[in-house]
């Protein structure tokens, strides 16, 4: 068995599709909310590596990618970009949303939706990120060696610290994120924006 990380390749991309669906459900297979198995992804993982390649990292485990590291540096730059140039097409892919429901496939849509751009912004954490790995590749310190890779490209670019949003529901990724140094930056009902500060 061989394990290791590199960087993204764009053939990649049905990969980072199949891992962002099979760990979306709060680190479990999400396959039965989405009509689309390509939703989630193309939400929550493959703008990312299109945008920002650099900042994209592969988990690889006998030739197979099973994990996956990825984020945005400056994060209002980015959701401006995913406004302007990424929703466009998806926006007559995939439907609109019942405006009343609170499911996380309704909360995409409605993002893809939306008429007007509201760049998150977490002050003084510029960055953000997402990472997931297939059950074959966790618990085995990948994780936290996909995010030092990750962290270790950010401090090349002079960002000087990274956020991220965890559900509450997903009790593994909490204790994972703060073992490995995130602090809450603030808490919601739905759960934490986590912060860790890279430089200083
Ligand atoms: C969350 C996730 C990225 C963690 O990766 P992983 O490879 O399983 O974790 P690692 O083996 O690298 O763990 C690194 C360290 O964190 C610790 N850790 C991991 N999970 C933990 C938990 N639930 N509570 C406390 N510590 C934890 C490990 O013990 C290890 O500690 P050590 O370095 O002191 O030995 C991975 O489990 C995953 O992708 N889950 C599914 C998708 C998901 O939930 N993504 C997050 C969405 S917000």
């Amino acid at each position: 068995m061989t394990v290791h990380i590199r960087p993204y390749h764009p053939s990649d991309i049905p990969h980072l599709y199949e891992i962002c669906l099979k760990t979306g459900d709060n680190g479990q297979d999400a396959s039965h909310l989405f009509e689309s198995p390509y939703l989630i992804g193309d939400y929550y993982a493959v703008p990312y590596a299109i945008y920002e390649p650099e900042l994209t990292f592969v988990l690889v485990k006998d030739g197979r990618p099973v994990g996956y590291v990825l984020g945005a540096s400056n994060t209002p730059v980015f959701e401006q970009w995913m406004f302007d140039e990424w929703f466009p097409p998806l926006r007559e892919k995939y439907p609109q949303a019942d405006p009343n429901a609170v499911d996380m496939r309704s909360h995409i849509l409605k993002s893809i939706h939306k008429t007007v751009c509201e760049p998150d912004n977490v002050p003084g954490y510029p960055a953000h990120l997402h990472i997931d790995i297939l059950p074959e590749g966790q618990g085995g310190g990948w994780g936290l060696k996909l995010m030092e890779r990750f962290w270790d490209q950010l401090r090349s670019m002079e960002v000087p610290a990274v956020h991220l949003g965890v559900s509450k529901a997903n009790a593994n990724a909490v204790g994972f994120y703060k073992h490995i140094g995130y602090h809450v930056i603030t808490e919601h009902q739905w759960g934490y924006m986590l912060g860790k500060r890279l430089i200083g």
